[in-house]
């Protein structure tokens, strides 16, 4: 058995040194290695030597022999056969390309700028700011003081280390900080990732996207805010959708309201996705509480605004009907690549 490696080794050094000038020695090569009675037919013939245990192992090298001689007369074949080895070593030119899988961005990307492209068209600007926040950004400055229930809708991770620290439930404390910078007007957008302490399933996680909005100018109405959304909405969903507001309670706005949109999937006839009502919710907004205006340093006698809220995920949801929160985490790629094109 080790002899017949050693010879196997000597014959792949000699094809591997094997030259040929022209199509006849190429023949030749191809008579003394892969002829009928050629080198390779008769070291294949030495297998019944080989004990059963081996029989696998070798069966294996011998194939790879075969192959690396059938490839080196496929060279030689070529290289006699007028210089064009190249083009032949390549097989056909014509052929298409190997094609290479693009990436794309994750659905949640594509929303959240689809969200920002359209408020950016109403003069809104992007402001950023933490995610690691403290408690007057998140909740105080928001008109949520220590014990106020409306913390309980919000349940928050705090920092052990730090109690003033917490991850951010909403975007709203990017609107603080950008208010307290006293520049007016104001007419931004806010992106970014939220925390919730919740238990993750198909409806909840730990996390999640907002864009929440505000705007704060002289003479700002409750018509300002229900065009400016409803045009994200028509350009978001279509011209076909409809909307309607529901009075609701948040501490920084007052009044405040819940915008539904009808269904889009049913288109208000009732299905899975609008519980039957033929109505779902996409976001909250209000007019920002003058008491808001004054923790921030903003006049309220001459200033007014509006605010609004949505999640990413939900609107998502809503346009491509992703019937599970959980698959934006999970990393599929049989989902993310449904939503290449299209938006
Ligand atoms: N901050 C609210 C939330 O996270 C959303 C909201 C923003 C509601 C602005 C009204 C106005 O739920």
């Amino acid at each position: 058995m080790e002899e017949l490696l050693q010879k196997i080794e000597l014959y792949k050094q000699e094809i591997e040194a094997y030259k040929a000038a022209d199509a006849e020695s190429a023949e030749e090569f191809r008579i003394k290695y892969l002829g009928t009675k050629g080198l390779v037919k008769s070291i294949m013939g030495e297998m019944k030597q080989v004990p059963g245990d081996r029989k696998k192992e070798f069966g294996q090298i011998l194939n790879d022999f075969k192959q690396f001689a059938e490839n080196k007369y496929e060279l030689l074949k070529t290289a006699s056969d007028g210089g064009t080895t190249e083009v032949k070593n390549l097989k056909d030119y014509s052929l298409p390309g190997d094609q290479l899988p693009l990436g794309s961005r994750h659905p949640l990307s594509l929303v959240r700028n689809r969200i920002v492209s359209i408020f950016q068209r109403l003069g809104f600007s992007v402001a950023e700011g933490p995610e690691i926040e403290d408690d007057w950004h998140n909740f105080t400055a928001l008109n949520l003081p220590e014990n106020h229930p409306a913390r309980d809708m919000q349940d928050t991770f705090y920092i052990n280390q730090k109690p003033d620290w917490l991850l951010r439930t909403h975007t709203s404390s990017v609107q603080v900080r950008e208010m307290e910078k006293g520049q007016l007007p104001i007419r931004i957008i806010c992106p970014g990732r939220v925390y919730r302490n919740e238990t993750i399933s198909a409806r909840a996680h730990c996390f999640f996207h907002q864009v929440e909005g505000l705007y704060i100018d002289e003479n700002v109405s409750f018509a300002d805010l229900k065009q400016t959304v409803y045009f994200f909405v028509q350009e978001m969903f279509g011209k076909e959708v409809r909307v309607r507001f529901r009075p609701s309670y948040f501490p920084f706005t007052e009044p405040s309201a819940e915008m539904d949109i009808s269904c889009t999937i049913c288109g208000g006839d009732g299905c899975q996705l609008c519980k039957h009502s033929g109505w779902v919710e996409i976001l909250g907004c209000g007019m920002v509480h003058p008491q808001l205006l004054e923790n921030c340093g903003i006049n309220s006698n001459k200033y007014t605004g509006f605010a609004f809220g949505m999640g990413v995920e939900r609107i998502t949801q809503i346009k491509y009907n992703v019937n599970d929160l959980r698959m934006y985490s999970q990393n599929d790629v049989r989902f993310l690549k449904q939503f290449t094109a299209g938006i």
